[in-house]
């Protein structure tokens, strides 16, 4: 038994990630592995609460999403990868807690309440109850506080947008030993990862609904050609007008996120002073960003001719975190002194 520190975090299948996901998610995720004992859970359960009518690509999705994981550095001699689905005793540990958390509380989630809402305005109208707000939805945070509490652990790293599940998850263990005279459950703290937002090519949210998101596993052809339309500063109308950096919509702030910091400082001189065109400060831009994922790219590739390792690898994590959830469960139904 080691006795480091349990780390669990997840994220939904939503296909192949993005730089965002790379810069916000998994940089992180990669450090903490060595630190951590880290359980890192495709959540597949979760996308159903809102795609359940769309399952046609969900493995394809999921198996896209480890190889990402894979090829960003997340190592499955150290890491626990798994897909949650794959993992019974969450469900069962999700029945137990819904068990005891008030409705109140779920409902009081603003980021459920923010998910429900765009559903039902998708669906056409406040005031109409929506037929895609589901019972599942609903138990969307009591579903991830089954994750966290089902492995024990002790901190969560996520972006700001989940802190409110983690609360909630905060209160369901400390309700759950108050009305079972236990101190079983850990109280898990959010780690709030810092995420440097990085817009998309058009300066509106990343995403892959706006299409404006360059891929971890995008060729270098495809990510010169959106780098090229990424905005710049708008007031520049021609080569030899002072650029303001400052001012760059897009270009500029993933330079930031990219280049060292000579190359920031060039580029930024060389902008203001008006000899540095936008077209080719994109090209260099794009030359970067390529050279930087090229490792990263090449990783990937080798992991996608071999499947067989991959399917391996989520097999041996499944393993693992049944180990580790099953023997957490059983304790907790002992608690509840459950048959
Ligand atoms: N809800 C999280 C998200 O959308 C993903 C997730 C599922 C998760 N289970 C989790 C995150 C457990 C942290 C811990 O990003
Ligand atoms: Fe942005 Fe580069 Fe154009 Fe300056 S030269 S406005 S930094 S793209």
């Amino acid at each position: 038994m080691s006795n480091k520190k349990i780390i669990m975090s997840g994220m939904r299948p939503t296909g192949k990630l993005h730089l965002g996901h790379y810069l916000g998610v998994l940089t992180n995720w990669e450090k903490l592995q060595h630190e951590y004992d880290c359980y890192y859970a495709v959540a597949d359960w979760h996308a159903l609460t809102t795609k359940f009518d769309k399952t046609e690509t969900l493995k394809n999705d999921i198996n896209d999403v480890v190889l990402d994981w894979l090829a960003c550095g997340i190592n499955p001699e150290i890491a626990t990868i798994y897909i949650q689905s794959q993992v019974p005793a969450i469900c069962e540990l999700h029945l137990y807690l819904s068990m005891i958390t008030p409705q109140n509380w779920v409902e009081r989630d603003p980021t459920l309440k923010d998910m429900t809402r765009a559903l039902k305005l998708k669906d056409g109208g406040e005031t109409n109850f929506s037929q895609s707000v589901s019972y599942g939805l609903i138990g969307y945070p009591v579903l991830m506080s089954a994750d966290i509490l089902g492995f024990h652990a002790d901190l969560v790293p996520v972006g700001i947008d989940q802190v409110a599940h983690i609360e909630i998850t905060r209160d369901i263990a400390r309700r759950f030993n108050n009305i079972y005279k236990t101190d079983f459950l850990k109280e898990p703290e959010p780690k709030l990862t810092q995420i440097p937002l990085l817009q998309g090519v058009d300066g509106q949210k990343m995403g892959k609904s706006f299409k404006n998101d360059i891929k971890i596993s995008d060729d270098e052809t495809t990510t010169t050609k959106k780098i090229m339309q990424c905005i710049t500063d708008r007031s520049r109308a021609r080569k030899d007008d002072p650029g303001h950096p400052e001012n760059c919509e897009v270009a500029f702030k993933y330079y930031k996120a990219f280049a060292d910091n000579e190359t920031l400082e060039t580029v930024a001189k060389e902008c203001t002073q008006g000899c540095r065109g936008c077209a080719d400060c994109k090209r260099q831009l794009a030359q970067i960003i390529n050279d930087k994922f090229k490792p990263i790219r090449t990783k990937r590739q080798e992991f996608v001719q071999n499947q067989k390792l991959v399917d391996e690898i989520i097999k041996n994590g499944n393993d693992k975190a049944n180990l580790q959830a099953n023997k957490v469960v059983k304790e907790i139904k002992n608690i509840i002194k459950m048959y």
